[in-house]
């Protein structure tokens, strides 16, 4: 196996802030209504448990995991549906939380597949997007840290299953 490097890109007080910023404004958006919280698995179960115990309006939580194939650090495109959601959906205020949103494609198939499903509304939170090489074209309605390109690990991501459980984001390299 080759040497892996890893450099600091992202400290936990940096992404504690922009969890609480998005939190606030999910707040304020859904006042008065009640969320179904859809978590992306498995990257997004560290940012999923921080924001929502911030949200003071009334949550269901339920989970969904998609996996895109590809080479190690760059997605094909081809996306399979591991896990389906359990909660009914039709009639509810949805909110898809993502760790990060690279190509789309992902995202887009997601938001196609819960659409079907009738919500009221749907909406997506991502902790991470990169700007580069946008091939989808769902956009993020909360985004907590913008980034051009590079592939990060830390704070759930993982590089061949290893690093999620860094509490800073880091830049593998
Ligand atoms: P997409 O290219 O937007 O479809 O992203 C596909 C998936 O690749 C994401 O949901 C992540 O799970 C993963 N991914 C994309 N960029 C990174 C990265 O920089 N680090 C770790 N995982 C990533
Ligand atoms: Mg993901």
């Amino acid at each position: 196996m080759s040497e892996t490097k890893l450099s600091l890109l992202y400290a936990q007080e940096k992404i504690a802030s922009e969890v609480s910023r998005l939190a606030d404004e999910i707040n304020r958006d859904y006042a008065g209504r009640e969320i179904l919280v859809v978590g992306i698995l498995k990257g997004s179960f560290l940012f999923i448990a921080d924001i929502v115990r911030q949200l003071s309006v009334p949550v269901t939580i339920d989970f969904m995991r998609l996996a895109s194939y590809g080479t190690e650090t760059q997605s094909s495109g081809i996306v399979e549906l591991r896990k389906d959601i359990e909660l009914p959906v039709q009639g509810k205020d949805l909110l898809i939380i993502e760790d990060i949103v690279d190509s789309g494609l992902t995202l887009d198939t997601l938001y196609a597949k819960l659409m079907q499903k009738n919500p009221r509304s749907l909406k997506i939170c991502t902790l991470i997007e990169k700007t580069c090489q946008k091939e989808g074209s769902i956009k993020p309605d909360y985004v907590g840290i913008s980034m051009e390109s590079g592939f990060i690990v830390g704070y759930g991501l993982d590089y061949n299953e290893q690093y999620r459980q860094l509490p800073d984001i880091y830049l593998l390299g």
